[in-house]
């Protein structure tokens, strides 16, 4: 077929572009299909426990994300300063992610372990005591407030639901590990497990 044939008609051009474009398109969809998961697995990694569930709820209520993100990049400056960088399956229990781009704060994905329990119950109260020169807020109803435990099967059966693998035993036997604590209690919780999966240098 002569080139000219194509260029003068167009409807013959767009058919054979759309023809074009479908294998490209193909060669690289296709291949997902047969892979079970695009996630690289890492060892490790679990879902979070029923008291840091809650607190990732009360991290994304307070709005948190406003100032903190969750995604270390692979640069020497960002690995330098938080430690090894972010793999696709730290992630993958975390519905909705918190990556974020926003760093009026420093990142917090490896803030799990960093510091003691007690440092974060002074922090939350007045970050200001511990670093003068700090712009994040205070938080000091969380120590007041009692974590509110009705709703936590709910949650994780929800989140059963888009593939994290909680046993009907653990969903059953949930609300046991919530009695008693508070919301400061379950956000410390969060934050020291953040990260832990892969160890600092
Ligand atoms: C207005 C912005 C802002 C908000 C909102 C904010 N922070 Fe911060 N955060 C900061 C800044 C700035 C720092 C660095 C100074 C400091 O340590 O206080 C910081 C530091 C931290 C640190 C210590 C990080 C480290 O590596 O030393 C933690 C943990 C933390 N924030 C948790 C939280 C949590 C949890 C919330 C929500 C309840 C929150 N922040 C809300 C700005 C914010």
């Amino acid at each position: 077929m002569r080139h000219e044939v194509i260029e003068k008609n167009s409807l013959l051009m767009a058919v054979l572009v759309i023809c074009l474009i479908s294998v490209g398109g193909l060669v690289e969809i296709t291949p997902l299909f047969f892979l079970k998961s695009t996630i690289p697995p890492l060892e490790g990694v679990r879902p979070y426990a029923p008291l840091e569930l809650e607190g990732r709820d009360i991290y994304i209520r307070e709005g948190c994300y406003n100032c903190h993100s969750q995604m270390i990049r692979p640069f020497r400056a960002e690995t330098e300063r938080y430690g090894p960088y972010s793999k696709p399956a730290e992630s993958m229990y975390d519905h909705p992610f918190q990556w974020g781009s926003k760093r009026t704060g420093p990142d917090l994905a490896r803030i799990g372990k960093k510091y003691p329990d007690s440092w974060h119950v002074q922090h939350m109260e007045d970050p200001r005591s511990l670093v003068p020169e700090s712009v994040m807020p205070r938080y000091p109803w969380l120590s007041q407030a009692a974590l509110d435990d009705s709703l936590i099967q709910k949650k994780m059966q929800a989140m059963k639901t888009l593939g994290v693998p909680y046993t009907d035993e653990e969903i059953r036997k949930a609300p046991e590990g919530l009695k008693g604590k508070t919301e400061l209690d379950a956000i410390i919780a969060y934050l020291q497990s953040l990260g832990t999966a892969v160890k600092r240098q």
